[in-house]
């Protein structure tokens, strides 16, 4: 047995994102444009499963199933019945676990609105945790970002749904646009104590198809912060890992929980532990990585789990340093974040 999956700087790689389809029933302004060209191949439950498994082995600790929109994934439920089985091949002191292992940390990131029917399977099936995207909090504003009638009501069920069944507390992000949602940053701290939610903001990346990303557009962590402090107090909280995406805190009277998390003003790449299966089982090492490399090709072509081990290990090595966002010469990269997995 080898150790655990690093790349070249020394990170640590314990987060697979995998993303089970790349339809969504959303078509959320900042992401889809309708002209994101071709869906590309699914795979079967069983092809992610060997997949998964094989980074397990090399010490991958969380699993997070993304999309496109990850509930409308036929053979979810069972997926993660078998993720939930799987342990964890590494003691924290990096010792080899052999059957000792710890269960994996299993999460989803949905969009919500298939949330009220599947929460209880999802959670009987061994889902830990679950992540929707919610970006106002009112139905009029929501839909004109969704582009889907009616779907604020079945979104704010399914957050409610996945509370009471212990899926929670629930963290909804919302990616904070200018001129579109960003007047509603107090309504989430509302909704945040109100609703026992851990709301994430999150700062808009240009992962979309139609480049209309730009800077100004951006709210950042600063000025959220004070927009924050404007309506209460705020105080930070501590990180509950190194590699954690968000910057966590409350309010002064300890009601709520707020997370900023700031690609663009903050950039967190010197402690990424992630890595990114999409659904035709591509590796990629990075959101904005140019390339991607077809995991799922060497699994055709016949490889044996420990081949496919030896080749993540060779893709994740070379894992990119950091994003450019808002540099010079910066491009995005061909897929868009629909393509990608969240
Ligand atoms: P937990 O810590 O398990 O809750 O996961 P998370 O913080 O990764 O949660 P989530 O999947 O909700 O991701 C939150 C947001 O962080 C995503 O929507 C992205 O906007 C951003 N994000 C996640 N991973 C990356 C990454 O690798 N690079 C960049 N730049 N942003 C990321
Ligand atoms: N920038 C930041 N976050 C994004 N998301 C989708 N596109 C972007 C983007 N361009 C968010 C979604 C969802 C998560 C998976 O990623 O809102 O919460």
């Amino acid at each position: 047995v080898q150790g655990r999956l690093r790349d070249k700087f020394g990170r640590s790689i314990t987060d697979l994102r995998v993303s089970v389809t790349d339809r969504c029933n959303y078509k959320c302004v900042y992401c889809r444009t309708g002209n994101e060209g071709a869906q590309y191949t699914e795979l079967s439950i069983e092809d992610y499963l060997r997949m998964v498994r094989v980074f397990v082995s090399l010490g991958v600790e969380k699993v997070r199933l993304t999309g496109g929109e990850p509930l409308l994934r036929s053979g979810l439920v069972d997926m993660l019945r078998e993720l939930a089985e799987m342990r964890t091949a590494f003691m924290p002191d990096g010792s080899f676990a052999g059957d000792n292992g710890a269960p994996l940390d299993i999460a989803l990131t949905t969009n919500g609105h298939l949330l009220d029917g599947l929460a209880q399977p999802l959670k009987d099936a061994g889902l830990n945790r679950v992540t929707v995207s919610m970006d106002a909090v009112d139905a009029e504003t929501f839909s004109a970002i969704t582009r889907v009638p009616r779907s604020y009501e079945k979104v704010l069920t399914g957050i409610r749904k996945a509370q009471a069944v212990g899926l929670g507390p629930v963290k909804v992000n919302c990616v904070l646009l200018r001129g579109f949602n960003d007047g509603q940053i107090e309504r989430f701290a509302e909704f945040s104590r109100q609703e026992g939610v851990i709301v994430r903001f999150i700062e808009w990346m240009p992962l979309e198809e139609d480049r209309s990303w730009k800077r100004e557009s951006v709210v950042s962590m600063d000025e959220i912060v004070q927009r924050l402090n404007a309506y209460r107090p705020l105080v930070e909280l501590p990180a509950n890992a190194a590699s954690e995406t968000a910057k966590r805190f409350t309010f002064d009277d300890g009601v709520g929980e707020i997370g900023i998390i700031a690609p663009v003003t903050r950039p967190f790449c010197g402690h990424c532990s992630r890595v990114r299966l999409t659904s035709d089982g591509k590796i990629r090492t990075c959101l904005f990585s140019q390339s991607d490399h077809d995991l799922y090709g060497e699994m055709l072509r016949g490889g044996t789990d420990d081949e496919l081990a030896a080749y993540i290990r060779m893709i994740v090595m070379h894992k990119e340093a950091r994003h450019h966002i808002g540099e010079p010469g910066f491009e995005k990269p061909s897929r868009n974040m629909v393509h990608i997995g969240g």
